[in-house]
Formats: C-alpha cells, structure tokens, sequence
C-alpha cells in the first residue's frame, strides 16, 4: 500500500493560490521589518531564521556534510547505534511530530526504529523541503500518513484535528541551541501543549566542548560556513532592494565560553554606507551584525532547561567521543 499523504501543502487545496499568495507577502512583511529594525539598533542583528532562503537551506545542506561540522553525523549515528533502545523507552506512540524537519533524512531511521506509528506531522517554513521530503519519505514507508505542516515551528499553536493518538516530539540537529534559554524554555511549554499529557520527546542537543572543534565547524577551512552567513546580505540586496557589497563583509564565528555558545557575526571589514529600501546605514571597521547564536549544553544543564518546562529527562544517549547527545523526555 502506498503512503497516505494528506497534506496541508498550497499546491493540494483549491484555494491554494490566493493563500500562498498572502503567506509570501507576509513572509516578505516580516523579513524587512525584522531588517530594517534590526540594521537601526545600536547593536545590529539579523535573525537567524533569515538564513534559511533557498540558496541558504542548500548550502547549509552542504555544511552538513563538512568534516570539521560534527553534529550532522553523530546525532545520525546516535539514531542509527540506539534506534531500538530509543524506541523502546519512547514506547506507544501513534503520531511524530517534528519541529524544523527540513529535509527529513535523519527521521526516516527514527520512522524505522518506532514500529506501529501510523502518522509523520513534519513541520517547516520552506514549503519546498516539505514537499520534496514527504515525496522521498513516502515510497520507504507503506503505510504511513504523512501531514505536513507548514509553518514557523515556534508559532504554531495547534495541530490539526486529526492528529488524534499518543504523540512523540522530534527536535534534531540541536536546533534548540539556537535559540536563547528563555525562548528555550518557551519553545518547551509550547510542545508540551501541542504533544499533551505522556508524550515523549526525543531531542538532539549539541555539548560543551574545547573550541579547538567548535570553531572549525562554523567557520570550515572550504568557507562553506561564511557563504552560508553572507547569503543573508544577497538575500536583502535580492529582496530588500539592498547595496551590500559581499567583499566588504566577512564571517567570524567565537566561542562565548562564559554563555557556553558559539556566537556568529557579519563583520564590515572598512567604514561604509550600505542602504536598504532607501534607508542608510553606515558601519564603522571592524563592526559586527549579530545573526547567529549556537548553545551547547551538558546533559544535566539540558535536563534542568527541560525541567523549567515540565519536561523529565529519561534518559540521554551520547557518542563514545561524547560529542552529541540525544535526549528522551516525558511530559506530564
Ligand atoms: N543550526 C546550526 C548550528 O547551530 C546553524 C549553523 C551551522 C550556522 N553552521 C553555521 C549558522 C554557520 C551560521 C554560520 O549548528
């Protein structure tokens, strides 16, 4: 038997148009109020979401595959080393709901690993991830409903009506880590209500380590890292009618050991003038654009954040390298 998909995607409804028309323009709304406020602050920062355009979810893709950027592949291995133990203290469950899935290729081992789930919600802002994954998720899987949702994972407030049964949360790629603790701990209460009472949720969460490995992984000897940052200023040249110049612009990642996080930075290499939607903005040498927060955690440090939420961790699995870590919590 084929899979399933009951989709909510645009291309599926007869009423697609109009709405994908008014998400876009939403989607732009947002991006050049977030750019404009977030250029005039004193200490400027671009959020991160904006990273993931389409070049940028690319080439982010092939940061994945770097050998200095660790994370990709030993979460991967985590789930491919314990998928059965995973399953096991996860226990019933009929539906998974991921938040942020992208493309979805780690989840396939999980979908494998919890036999008797009848239902796969992936949630992601890029459409075309959601497609492209539920199109390559689907043959491996007989049997399985796959519903995406698509949308900014911190801000749905509920899951659709038919997503009755006993859930299981999936955050990977310490994703969590970019966001800062109390949004965090917001991102957690919110789970807690979208999966309910005795759910459980698996998520991968990035550990504290010597910044000898930290920094090469978000700033690679090939620049993959910095092309991935620097898009960000293409993305408002393309679409904020902006005058960037890429080459006055550089990528540094640092290690903030007090905060326990990688901090990442577009910094103006001269004194310049850069305008957008008419507006100018001038930078001093050496000055930086905030756009990136990585956290890294211990297993107790994770623990007690989720504990904050009503969330208990179960159980952790780590790397021999103890590198990564993947979590099991229980809600209620
Ligand atoms: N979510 C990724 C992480 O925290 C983001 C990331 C990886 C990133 N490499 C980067 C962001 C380089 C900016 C630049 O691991």
């Amino acid at each position: 038997m084929a899979s399933d998909i009951s989709s909510v995607l645009a291309e599926d409804r007869p009423d697609a148009a109009a709405s994908q028309a008014t998400l876009q323009a939403a989607a732009h709304a947002d991006f050049k109020q977030a750019v404009l406020y977030g250029l005039a602050r004193s200490s400027r920062r671009l959020p991160s979401r904006f990273l993931y355009d389409e070049r940028g979810s690319e080439l982010f893709e092939d940061i994945t595959k770097l050998k200095e950027y660790y994370p990709t592949r030993a979460e991967t291995a985590l789930l491919k080393t314990h998928g059965a133990d995973i399953a096991q203290h996860v226990g019933d469950a009929d539906i998974l709901v991921e938040f942020g899935s992208g493309s979805s290729r780690k989840t396939s081992l999980l979908i494998s690993a919890l036999e008797g789930l009848g239902t796969y919600i992936p949630i992601d802002v890029s459409e075309s991830y959601l497609t492209e994954a539920t199109e390559w998720l689907a043959p491996q899987h007989d049997g399985l409903t796959i519903a995406p949702l698509v949308g900014d994972f911190t801000k749905i407030d509920a899951l659709p009506d038919t997503a009755r049964g006993h859930k299981v949360g999936f955050f990977s790629g310490s994703t969590i880590g970019n966001l800062t603790r109390d949004e965090a701990k917001a991102f957690l209460l919110n789970a807690a209500h979208l999966l309910g009472r005795d759910s459980a949720f698996l998520i991968g969460i990035d550990l504290k380590k010597s910044p000898d490995i930290l920094i090469p992984a978000y700033d690679d000897a090939k620049g993959i890292s910095a092309s991935f940052s620097l898009n960000l200023l293409t993305r408002i040249n393309r679409e904020l009618d902006g005058d960037f110049d890429i080459a006055h612009f550089a990528h540094r990642a640092i290690y903030n050991e007090d905060e326990g996080r990688i901090e990442i930075y577009l910094e103006s290499l001269t004194g310049q003038t850069v305008s957008v939607l008419g507006r100018d903005f001038s930078f001093s040498e050496g000055e930086r654009i905030h756009t990136e927060f990585s956290h890294k955690y211990s297993i107790e440090g994770f623990q007690a954040l989720a504990a904050t939420a009503g969330w208990r961790g179960v159980t952790a699995w780590t790397d021999p390298d103890g590198l990564f870590s993947l979590h099991l919590l229980r809600f209620g």
